[in-house]
């Protein structure tokens, strides 16, 4: 490993967090989760949001950054004990590999293997590899490897939280013409007309869709564009007030300043992988 690439150092709470800052970003990832909490282009402001009052602890799932939901997202389908979003988010991950690439970006990949821990909340044998790739843009991949004898099913979801200056004043663009399961509404299925402005509560899955989104902030004076592959739905959420008061983990007045814009695979998008096989979720996010 180039250790001069990344450094590990001690975040929040004890646990570990590699840091890359490069000519063009700085990145923070927690092993714990894989979690990306800060990626900050030069001279420019951190894309991602994270809750000044998020809670940075190995059974926990840290508010804010990109989480992964994986092997299940949102409840688990049959097992309502279960941890919602799966394990990937408060397990702890490995370094694999870190190297420049031919354009001069940061690229470090983690990784998660099966384990008796993962067993007991899912049967399956798996390894996860996660791309980190640090350029003037973010681009984080998500690999899984079925290495098991039998097929396996997930859903999965890129959740990143993106900051921006006014959640009353922002604009989604790309999801016009496509219909969403709206999950505050009895999962009623809505076509999408024109941008998306959340003024209240939003948790949505758009569903069948592979394009891009651009996140418009006239306050922050930037549009963030976010693109994904292997992913058929895009969720978008924001807990609006009532919801977030009751998150110790968001601070006050939290939801006014991020929105989720998630790649996923979820509803009638299960992803099944055959043994042997190998299938890659992935977001990039830029100015
Ligand atoms: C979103 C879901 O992706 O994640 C919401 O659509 C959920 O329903 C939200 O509330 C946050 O989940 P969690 O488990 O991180 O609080």
């Amino acid at each position: 490993m180039q250790t001069e690439l990344v450094q590990l150092l001690e975040g929040q709470n004890g646990l570990t967090k590699a840091v890359i800052d490069n000519e063009f970003a700085r990145c923070e990832v927690y092993l714990h989760g894989a979690h990306v909490t800060s990626f900050t282009p030069k001279g420019g402001d951190d894309l991602l949001w994270l809750s000044k009052t998020a809670i940075f602890d190995r059974a926990k799932a840290i508010r804010g950054g990109i989480p992964l939901c994986w092997p299940w997202f949102g409840a688990h389908p049959t097992d309502s004990t279960k941890a919602a979003h799966g394990f990937a988010r408060v397990s702890l991950w490995q370094v694999i590999s870190v190297q420049t690439t031919e354009l001069g970006a940061t690229e470090l990949i983690l990784g998660l293997k099966a384990s008796e821990k993962t067993r007991k909340l899912w049967p399956n044998e798996f390894e996860l590899q996660y791309k980190i790739t640090v350029a003037q843009m973010l681009s984080v991949e998500l690999t899984t490897i079925n290495i098991g004898k039998e097929p396996i099913q997930i859903t999965e979801a890129l959740h990143s939280y993106l900051a921006l200056g006014d959640i009353v004043k922002a604009r989604i663009r790309g999801l016009s013409g496509v219909c969403y399961s709206d999950k505050v509404d009895d999962s009623k299925v809505i076509e999408q007309v024109g941008d998306i402005v959340v003024k209240q509560e939003v948790d949505r899955v758009y569903m069948n869709t592979q394009d891009s989104c651009l996140l418009i902030d006239d306050v922050l004076m930037r549009t963030i564009n976010i693109s994904k592959l292997g992913s058929l739905d895009t969720v978008v959420w924001n807990p609006w007030a009532v919801k977030a008061c009751s998150m110790a983990d968001v601070h006050d007045n939290g939801h006014q300043t991020m929105v989720c814009i998630e790649a996923a695979n979820v509803l009638d998008n299960v992803i099944t992988i055959a043994a042997g096989e190998r299938h890659t979720i992935s977001q990039s996010i830029s100015l």
